[in-house]
């Protein structure tokens, strides 16, 4: 639970950031269209939650600075009986003032008039680029003579990159939600199923947990299925002796969770699948080992590459010096990604990843992501050993970084073969 002071406190730090004499405008999501008249769940703009803690669409929330005094306006849906009896209670204007530490709210429909208003006499307007959102277009038409700055996004996702110990605990309440289902999952997997039961299992775990929403679509990806990245088609039978990779995290109060498990059908892990799983495993529990303040994640990334490579040149799946191997990318066609992105509000939290002058932004405390190393082998690959071949394993845990060290909050979800094995039923 978030307190309404903290989203205050959010606000008031990112109107110190503004210059002087200026306004910015951040907009509440919109619906998107799905086919026809129906649309998706509605989920509101990152940013804005992260300000407002508000879900409602056509909100707008508005800062205005100067030298002397700055203010904060929120614009809301007023209420509308014959609207609220098709798609929910609004807040309504009086409501919404009795809840937001805000300076004044509005009816949405006055934003035109007031924003003339507002620009009047101001030198920047900091809104989101324009090419992303046509009501911004709109927005700068009634702004002439005014000098738009299109960083507000980036200052909020900076703040974002640090998680307050309210978020924290949110976030540790999806991955809980998420292990019992990653846990569920294992043990019920058996042939006879489908990706999509697993899938429709994931989905009830989630649901009934109170998470309303998975962070990101599920992958459910059994055999040669788990060497495309993005499987989502997540509906073929599972089959004997295979591996089944499940990447699902749920969100919790708008907060992701993001954890990948890779496990065997029939419960047993076969010898091929005993290696290349434990090359993975051992890669990922060294790669968290060194997560720290002022580590930087390409660090990280290298130490990966080099430790695969190693690994693979072991199990002969790569052949050579790795240091060379390394230099002509020939690791890249059995582990082609990165070792992790920030989580947050987002599964891939927007914060940016090198600072203006273009350095790398190291790790500090409260930041968290994820670490995910994996290696894809193709069934059809001929220059693979052929026990290996088929085999897509992955294993995602989210980090917290700590004042020393780190905190892997999805400790909790069992990855070893042997914890694997035993919590399997077959
Ligand atoms: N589930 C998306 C990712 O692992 O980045
Ligand atoms: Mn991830
Ligand atoms: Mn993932």
């Amino acid at each position: 639970m978030i307190k309404e002071s903290e989203y205050k406190n959010r606000r008031d730090k990112l109107v110190k950031k503004l210059s002087n004499n200026s306004i910015a405008v951040i907009y509440s999501a919109t619906n998107k269209t799905r086919s026809n008249d129906t649309e998706f769940p509605y989920r509101q703009d990152s940013n804005f939650y992260y300000l407002t803690g508000f879900t409602e669409d056509n909100s707008i929330l508005v800062f205005i600075k100067t030298k002397n005094f700055s203010k904060t306006i929120l614009f809301v849906q007023k209420k509308d009986k014959k609207l609220e009896l098709w798609n929910g209670k609004r807040l309504g204007i009086s409501q919404a003032k009795k809840r937001f530490l805000v300076d004044e709210v509005y009816d949405k429909s006055s934003l035109k008039k007031r924003i003339k208003e507002y620009v009047y006499e101001k030198k920047y307007i900091y809104c989101k680029l324009i090419n992303k959102d046509k009501r911004v277009k709109k927005l700068l038409k009634l702004s002439k003579n005014i000098k738009i700055k299109y960083d507000l996004e980036l200052i909020i996702q900076k703040m974002r990159l640090i998680k307050s110990s309210s978020e924290i605990k949110l976030i540790k309440k999806a991955i809980n939600i998420t292990k019992n289902t990653h846990h569920k999952i294992m043990r019920e997997t058996k042939i006879g199923k489908n990706e999509n039961d697993l899938l429709a299992q994931i989905e009830y775990e989630f649901k009934s947990a109170g998470a309303y929403s998975d962070a990101y679509t599920s992958i459910v990806a059994c055999g040669n299925n788990a060497n495309t990245l993005h499987y989502i088609y997540n509906n073929k039978p599972l089959m004997e002796n295979e591996l089944i990779l499940i990447d699902a995290g749920c969100e919790y109060k708008y907060y992701a969770s993001d954890i990948t498990r890779t496990i065997p059908v029939n419960g047993k892990f076969t010898i091929a699948q005993k290696k290349l799983y434990s090359l993975i495993l051992d890669t990922q529990i060294k790669i968290i080992n060194n997560i720290k303040p002022k580590v930087k994640r390409s660090e990280l990334q290298k130490k990966t590459e080099i430790l695969l490579t190693k690994g693979m040149i072991r199990l002969g799946i790569l052949k050579g010096n790795y240091k060379k191997l390394i230099k002509r990318n020939k690791h890249k066609r059995y582990y082609p990604h990165g070792i992790g992105h920030w989580m947050g509000l987002d599964v891939h939290d927007s914060a940016p990843y090198k600072d203006l002058k273009g350095n790398e932004i190291p790790l500090a405390k409260n930041m968290i992501l994820t670490i995910e190393p994996g290696l894809y082998i193709d069934k059809n690959d001929k220059k693979a050993p052929r026990e290996y071949r088929g085999l897509g394993i992955r294993i995602e845990d989210d980090i917290l970084v700590t004042k020393d060290g780190c905190e892997n909050l999805s400790k909790g979800i069992v990855k070893t073969i042997k914890e694997i094995e035993s919590l399997s039923n077959n």
